[in-house]
C-alpha cells in the first residue's frame, strides 16, 4: 500500500498510521475532502487473524459516537479487499498529551479528567458485554473539547498484545495488561479493563508505569508476583491520599479487589477527587 493509492471506489490513501501482523492502518481522504482511518486486512492471513478482523467489524457496527469512532464502511468475506473505515477523529492520543504536560501540583489532578471520561466510555462498552483487553494511552484519543474516543476495539487477545519480544510497542501493552489476563486471556471480565485504567491513571499522575523491568517476560512475572507501588512512593508531586487509594484499588492484583464496574470506579473516583 502506498500514499495516493485508491482503495475501493471512494477512498485515497494518505499516510500509514500503523502496520501489524494482520494488516495496515491508513489515514485516507475522499473527493469531498472528508478524512477517514482505514484498517486493511492482508489478503493472506492466518484464520485466527481473520476471525479477529471479523469480530472487530462486528463490534464496530454496534458502537459509535460518543466515545467510539463513527463506522463508515466495512468489507469482509472472501472476495476483494477487506477493510474497516471509520471517520477520522480529531484529537491527540493520551500518550502524546501526557508527555507534554507539566507536573505542577495544581495540574496533576486535572489529568484525571480524561480518566473519568474513559470510564464512561467503558461503561458503555461493558454494557454490551465487550471487554477491550488492549487499553493503553495510544488507544485513548482526547478530543479538543476534552471528550474521549476509544480506539482499537474487541481485537487483541493476550497472545498478541504480549508477544514476548522487546519492542517498545509490545512492552507498552504489557505495562497496562491485568495480571489475570496474562494467565487466562479468554476468561477476563470488565475488571481487566479497570486494571488498565488504573495503570493509565498511575502513569498520568506520576509519569511512570506501575512496573518497570528490562524485558516483557520479567515485567509480566513482576506483575503477577507483586502489588503495584503506592503512587506517593514514586510521585514527584504528592497526590491526595484518597486518589492514591483509588489508583491502588484499580491496580489490585485480584479482580475482586477492584471496583465491580466502570461506573462504580467512576463514582469512587469522583468521591476521591471531591473529598480530601
Ligand atoms: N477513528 C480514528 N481517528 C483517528 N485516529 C485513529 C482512528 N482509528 C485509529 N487511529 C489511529 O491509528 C492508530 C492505529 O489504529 P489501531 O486501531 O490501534 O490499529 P492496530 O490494530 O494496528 O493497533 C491508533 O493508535 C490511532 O493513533
Ligand atoms: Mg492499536
Amino acid at each position: 500500500m502506498q500514499p495516493g493509492e485508491p482503495l475501493g471506489e471512494r477512498y485515497r490513501l494518505v499516510e500509514a498510521l500503523g502496520r501489524g501482523a494482520s494488516g495496515e492502518v491508513w489515514s485516507a481522504i475522499d473527493s469531498t475532502g472528508a478524512r477517514f482511518v482505514i484498517k486493511c486486512l492482508r489478503s493472506t492471513v492466518e484464520p485466527e487473524l481473520e476471525k479477529r478482523f471479523e469480530r472487530e467489524l462486528a463490534v464496530a457496527r454496534q458502537l459509535g459516537p460518543p466515545y467510539f469512532p463513527r463506522l463508515i464502511d466495512g468489507r469482509s468475506g472472501p472476495e476483494g479487499p477487506r477493510y474497516i473505515v471509520w471517520a477520522a477523529e480529531q484529537g491527540s492520543a493520551l500518550a502524546d498529551l501526557a508527555l507534554d504536560a507539566d507536573r505542577a501540583a495544581s495540574r496533576v489532578l486535572r489529568r484525571l479528567l480524561p480518566v473519568a471520561e474513559l470510564l464512561r466510555a467503558l461503561s458503555r462498552l461493558h454494557a454490551l458485554g465487550i471487554v477491550h483487553r488492549d487499553l493503553k494511552p495510544e488507544h485513548v484519543l482526547v478530543k479538543p473539547d476534552g471528550s474521549v474516543v476509544l480506539l482499537d476495539l474487541g481485537l487483541c487477545r493476550v497472545s498478541d498484545s504480549l508477544r514476548l519480544t522487546a519492542s517498545r510497542h509490545i512492552l507498552g501493552s504489557a505495562a497496562f495488561v491485568a495480571p489475570e489476563q496474562i494467565q487466562a486471556p479468554q476468561n477476563v471480565d470488565q475488571r481487566a479493563d479497570l486494571y488498565a485504567v488504573g495503570a493509565i491513571a498511575f502513569w498520568l499522575l506520576s509519569g511512570r508505569l506501575p512496573f518497570a523491568a528490562p524485558t516483557a517476560e520479567s515485567l509480566l512475572v513482576l506483575k503477577l508476583m507483586r502489588q503495584a507501588p503506592l503512587l506517593n512512593d514514586v510521585c514527584e508531586v504528592p497526590v491526595p491520599a484518597a486518589v492514591e487509594e483509588w489508583v491502588a484499588m484499580m491496580l489490585a492484583r485480584e479482580p475482586t479487589g477492584r471496583p465491580a464496574s466502570a461506573s462504580a470506579a467512576g463514582e469512587k473516583l469522583e468521591h476521591a477527587l471531591g473529598g480530601d
